[in-house]
């Protein structure tokens, strides 16, 4: 793992946008992996600046998503389809036949689960964006006894409803489950991109970044096994962590 220390978060922002682009550029067609919730939302704006100043270009991207809430069409503001569209794929200029999300609101979820594995299993992710949970979750992977190799619908913890509440008008608004990309499928990714910020992520990334067990009850841990993946985190975050041998740690230059 490749730990990259940053000054805050609004420059793991902009180094997360940077990485993405840099991507793209290499490969034009590529598949990206993406991430919802709140943290990637900056390293979004930044990347639709980017395509704004012809810094970046998605028209020929291909793009797979994590997760998304069962039940929830895409119309639907708290589905992370419309947060999607809403804050890369539009302003970003993604071909919507290029994107593969889950269907919050398919009829037939086993119908819909065979779709995303099928697919999962034909293409392999070129470049993954990754945030975590406060419990380790990655994608809606909650913590488990085993790690899932493929997509799979989830029951989501208490833990992870009461903290995903703060965007409805109720808890009980908060759907109860949602499909997942499963940790073996992040696996396969030919690179992971990682971005995290926040008290309430330290003990979380602690046990990715320092020496201990890879659990399923931490799901994030199974990252200390990938080949290829960089982690952005701000100073702030990272403090009182003592990362492991197999950590490869950097300071981010002060003026990127
Ligand atoms: C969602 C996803 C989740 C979030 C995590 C953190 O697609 O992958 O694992 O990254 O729940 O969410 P925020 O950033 O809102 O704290």
């Amino acid at each position: 793992m490749r730990l990259v220390i940053t000054k805050d978060y609004a420059q793991s922002a902009r180094l997360t946008a940077r990485h993405i682009a840099a991507a793209v550029k290499k490969k034009p067609e590529a598949l990206l992996g993406f991430a919802t919730g709140s943290t990637p939302i900056p390293a979004y704006a930044e990347l639709v600046e980017m395509v704004k100043r012809g810094e970046a270009d998605f028209t020929k991207a291909h793009t797979v998503n994590l997760d998304e809430y069962a039940g929830l069409p895409g119309s639907d503001p708290n589905s992370y389809r419309f947060f999607m569209d809403q804050h890369l794929f539009v302003p970003a200029g993604v071909n919507p036949a290029n994107v593969t999300i889950p269907r919050g609101d398919a009829p037939d979820s086993h119908a819909e689960l065979k779709r995303l594995r099928e697919f999962s299993a034909a293409h392999r992710t070129d470049l993954q964006l990754l945030s975590i949970g406060v419990n380790g979750h990655i994608g809606f992977n909650e913590p488990a006894d085993i790690f899932h190799d493929s997509y799979h619908l989830v029951a989501l913890t208490q833990q992870t409803i009461q903290s995903n509440s703060r965007l409805f008008s109720s808890i009980a608004e908060v759907p109860t489950h949602a499909y997942t990309m499963g940790a073996g499928d992040i696996m396969r990714a030919h690179s992971i991109v990682f971005i995290a910020t926040g008290d309430s992520k330290r003990q979380a990334m602690r046990a990715v970044l320092e020496d201990g067990p890879v659990t399923p009850e931490v799901q994030a841990t199974i990252l200390k096994f990938h080949p290829n993946c960089t982690l952005y985190l701000d100073a702030a975050l990272v403090e009182g962590i003592a990362p492991g041998l197999f950590v490869q740690v950097e300071q981010a230059p002060k003026d990127a």
